[in-house]
């Protein structure tokens, strides 16, 4: 009913769409993205949906209900990768949502709601620092401002639309009704140990973990390396040496709290010029919100107090906070029985990556659907998952999409 080497070949030809030779990255708005979201759209026409691309890059499919115009039930997850990524995170929820189509649509059945499978342009966040940028659009939550948010190179989001013949002023237009969609649900790796370590193939997703992105800006004075005693220095880059252990030490404090520094850069980057300045990342995440704000401040003042004692500004940026996420119990009672129609015993299971699902809640209710990989390692290129794992999530989520009873429904 799902052919799960398909789905797996099929993530092998998405991850051909990449700027990095040898690997895959594919940030949002690239011309690799672009060739990616027009082999998806082929998919999703050969599936039976009608198919195209929104405002923002997304690309949508819908596969329509017995009674056309009819609400709809929304899957998907996204198209775009981290550096140097693995070929599953968020691709094999599209590919895998799209099989499900293919195979109502092979048996000629109509369901009393529309399906509409998405594959958004932007979750990763990787290109323009702010995250979650298709998903937001779709929920109603893109504030136009955001369009104008650069990428390292100084494009913004606008030009980059452009670039793909989208006009910026259209971003609204993707914005779906509420009442328009029943619930998202969204098939995905765990990125993470447990259901490996537990022998199962699936698990179903209790929540979401909040997060929040800072950027940090150190100045110091960058000066001759071989002229400047050490006592007369403003070493940009030493104080973030130091800053990046105070993440560290404010994220060990508890055992539901991780930080990490993912990106530093320091200027001008010379081997005989001290860092006059440094540019670095922080990102938090937690299950509790006041355990993440409160991380938060800390590393806020601890890094501006290490900072002033060496004489280095210090100017900590929020970027993007978004809070737990919860999965809605009446959705992840259909997917406990999807999984365990599938003989496979029901494991739920928070989640500490981000998904769409935290911009879509603002929609309509979200559920999620993880299945195994491999040594619980993503965002990283050794990411793997089994085809016989593969077909086990398509097919829960072809048991649920077939057993989907609305919320209040009979
Ligand atoms: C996306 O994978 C995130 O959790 O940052
Ligand atoms: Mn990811
Ligand atoms: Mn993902």
């Amino acid at each position: 009913m799902v052919d799960a080497a398909r789905i797996m070949a099929r993530c092998e030809a998405l991850a051909r769409h990449s700027e990095l030779a040898g690997g895959l990255t594919r940030v949002f708005l690239s011309t690799q993205s672009h060739a990616a979201a027009g082999e998806v759209l082929g998919w999703m026409e050969a599936a039976g949906m009608r198919a195209r691309l929104d405002a923002i890059g997304n690309v949508h499919g819908r596969y329509e209900s017995a009674s056309p115009g009819a609400p709809c039930l929304v899957l998907g997850s996204h198209l775009d990768t981290v550096r140097d990524a693995g070929r599953y995170d968020g691709i094999l929820g599209v590919v895998s949502a799209i099989e499900c189509v293919h195979s109502l649509s092979a048996r000629g059945v109509r369901l009393p709601f529309a399906v509409e499978v998405i594959g958004f342009g932007d979750e990763e966040g990787v290109r323009f620092g702010t995250t979650l940028l298709g998903s937001r659009a779709v929920a109603g939550l893109l504030e136009p401002a955001v369009l104008e948010t650069r990428d390292a190179s100084g494009v913004s989001i606008a030009e980059g639309l452009r670039a793909w013949r989208l006009d910026p002023r259209d971003v609204p237009s993707v914005k779906k009704e509420k009442g328009s969609a029943l619930a998202y649900v969204e098939l995905h790796i765990e990125q993470g140990p447990v259901l490996e370590a537990e022998g199962l193939p699936l698990g179903v997703v209790t929540a979401i973990n909040g997060f929040s992105r800072l950027r940090a800006t150190l100045t110091g004075t960058a000066g001759h390396a071989g002229t400047v005693p050490m006592r007369l220095r403003r070493d940009a880059l030493a104080a973030a040496a130091e800053c990046v252990l105070a993440v560290e030490r404010v994220a060990k404090s508890d055992p539901e709290l991780v930080g990490t520094v993912g990106r530093i850069e320091a200027h001008p980057g010379a081997i005989n010029v001290i860092p006059g300045s440094v540019v670095f990342t922080i990102d938090f995440r937690a299950p509790r919100d006041e355990l993440r704000e409160d991380a938060v401040r800390k590393v806020t003042g601890e890094i501006e107090a290490l900072c002033s004692r060496r004489n280095v500004e210090a100017t900590v940026q929020p970027l993007q906070s978004m809070g737990v996420t919860r999965c809605a119990e009446w959705l992840m009672g259909q997917l406990d029985a999807a999984v365990a129609a599938q003989g496979v015993p029901v494991r739920r299971l928070p989640s500490g990556a981000g998904h769409d699902g935290m911009a879509l809640q603002a929609l309509c209710d979200i559920g999620m659907l993880f299945v195994r990989c491999r040594g619980g390692v993503s965002h990283n290129p050794a990411e793997a998952i089994s085809e016989a794992d593969a077909g086990a999530g398509a097919r829960a989520l072809l048991h649920f999409i077939e057993h989907f009873v609305p919320r209040g429904g009979a």
